[in-house]
């Protein structure tokens, strides 16, 4: 048995399938008996001339012919019928086996069950319901004898003057992710030596590397070639340029920051990224204590440094200037857990902040930001000296990554030490 398309070659056969014996013909002479002549409506089934064309005007019906052993027998349709005219959304409902007719030459030799089963798998598959609907006359013996062998149950329900069925499935399985050829690494050492040498090592690497938060995905989870960091909105790729690297990890890419002039190239060739200077700071200063704190003491009057707490996470996390403060932990057990933050308030509100944009296994990088009208006050001073010495207290190296030349100046005020630019590539 074979679920077959209907086409050019075979549906006049298909219209002239059908469940009569005969029928009275009443033309313009006298009435005859037509033995197998198909009707408009049938006993217990509308004409497959009468189901083709409803599966023109209603959408959602898939039509086919069955065929057995070279020979067609009958026909179905199936599926769920779009714009539910309740104007329910008709996504939630089961789908539904609409028709189902063996020619009269050919019922009670085990096709109409055979094919039920197919058109059944069918919807299993296209729909990945749970359930599976069909209604039908209460006079129709054997189609109620077949459809409750296969398992159908009558719901109570009427549609009509029929009586609705169902076939409960069973939760679906879960779909199977498509291989995408790109692997989550959970065995991060392996990525490491792709990592190594490249200057200064960025934080957000370090932050993947050491399992504290983002992914590295390779294309080879034995023997890696390339691999690719992905720490929040960064990207960081190195080793053998790869483009399904790029292309295929779950997610969509901001920024993406090459290791290798190579990797550049793929990227500048493939993607509509511009390419955007940064500059790293070193990650082994000796910061000035007395100085930072010279620089928390000068808060101006009407300001208060307070610490990041959950309230202060949710602030955050509903404001677009200072959502990076905290998203990048994706979620808010997991930001009081590892996020560390202070931020300038004034009359309660929040004015500026510092913040943990990630963690890796010695520290964080820094988030600043201070909200326009308030700036050039000395905050973004405060509450950073205010965050670095709380690191510093903690053992925690609070790293410092500079989008523009601003952000270098204030870090150098704090104590950094410049490293080097680097390029980044931006999509926007
Ligand atoms: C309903 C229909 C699709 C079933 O297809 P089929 O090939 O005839 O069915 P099968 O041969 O696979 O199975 C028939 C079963 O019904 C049983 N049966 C036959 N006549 C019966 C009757 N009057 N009362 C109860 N059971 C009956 C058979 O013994 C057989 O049961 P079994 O498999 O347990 O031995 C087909 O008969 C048909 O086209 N009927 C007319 C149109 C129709 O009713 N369509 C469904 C509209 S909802």
């Amino acid at each position: 048995m074979k679920l077959i398309d209907i086409t050019k070659d075979n549906w006049l056969d298909v219209l002239f399938l059908t469940t009569n014996e005969t029928i009275t013909v009443k033309g313009s002479g006298e009435p005859y008996e037509a033995k197998g002549m198909p009707s408009l409506c049938e006993e217990f089934v509308a004409s497959n001339a009468l189901s083709i064309v409803e599966s023109v005007y209603e959408k959602g019906w898939t039509i086919k012919a069955l065929e057995h052993e070279g020979q067609l027998v009958g026909f179905t349709m199936y599926g769920r019928e779009e714009d539910d005219e309740d104007g329910e959304d008709a996504d939630d409902e089961p789908p539904e086996i609409c028709r189902i007719m063996i020619d009269r030459r050919f019922q009670n030799k085990g096709l109409g069950t055979q094919a039920l089963k197919l058109v059944i798998d069918e919807l299993r598959a296209d729909y990945r319901c749970a359930a599976i609907e069909l209604s039908t006359d209460p006079e129709n013996a054997r189609g109620l004898h077949v459809y409750r062998k296969l398992g159908f149950k009558e719901t109570g329900e009427t549609d009509d003057d029929e009586i609705v069925l169902r076939l409960e499935l069973g939760a679906p399985e879960p779909e199977k992710p498509a291989d995408t050829g790109v692997y989550e690494l959970a065995d991060t050492e392996k990525a490491r030596p792709l990592f190594e040498g490249w200057e200064a090592l960025d934080t957000g690497v370090l932050s993947c590397l050491d399992k504290v938060m983002g992914k590295i995905y390779v294309t080879d989870l034995e023997a890696p070639k390339s691999a690719m960091a992905v720490c929040f909105d960064f990207l960081f790729v190195t080793g053998e340029p790869e483009l399904k690297l790029l292309q295929n990890f779950p997610g969509k890419w901001k920024l993406a920051v090459p290791q290798n002039e190579a990797w550049a190239k793929l990227i500048e060739d493939n993607f509509p990224a511009y390419k955007r200077v940064r500059y790293a700071m070193r990650k082994d200063n000796a910061f000035d204590r007395e100085k930072l704190e010279g620089f928390v003491r000068a808060l101006p009057e009407g300001y208060e440094l307070r610490k990041f707490d959950g309230e202060l996470y949710d602030i955050c996390k509903n404001d677009d200037e200072y959502e990076d403060c905290v998203a990048g932990f994706g979620s808010k057990a997991k930001f009081l857990e590892l996020g560390r933050g202070w931020a300038v308030m004034k009359d309660g509100k929040l004015v500026g902040a510092a913040s943990s944009y990630s963690r890796y296994g010695g520290g964080i990088d820094i988030e600043i930001g201070v909200n326009k009208d308030e700036r050039n006050k000395g905050l973004g001073s405060a509450v950073a000296a205010k965050l670095i010495l709380s690191c510093l207290d903690e053992g925690l190296y609070p790293a410092w990554d500079a989008a523009c030349k601003l952000s270098v100046r204030l870090a150098e005020k704090l104590g950094y030490v410049f490293s080097h630019e680097y390029d980044a590539y931006v999509i926007e």
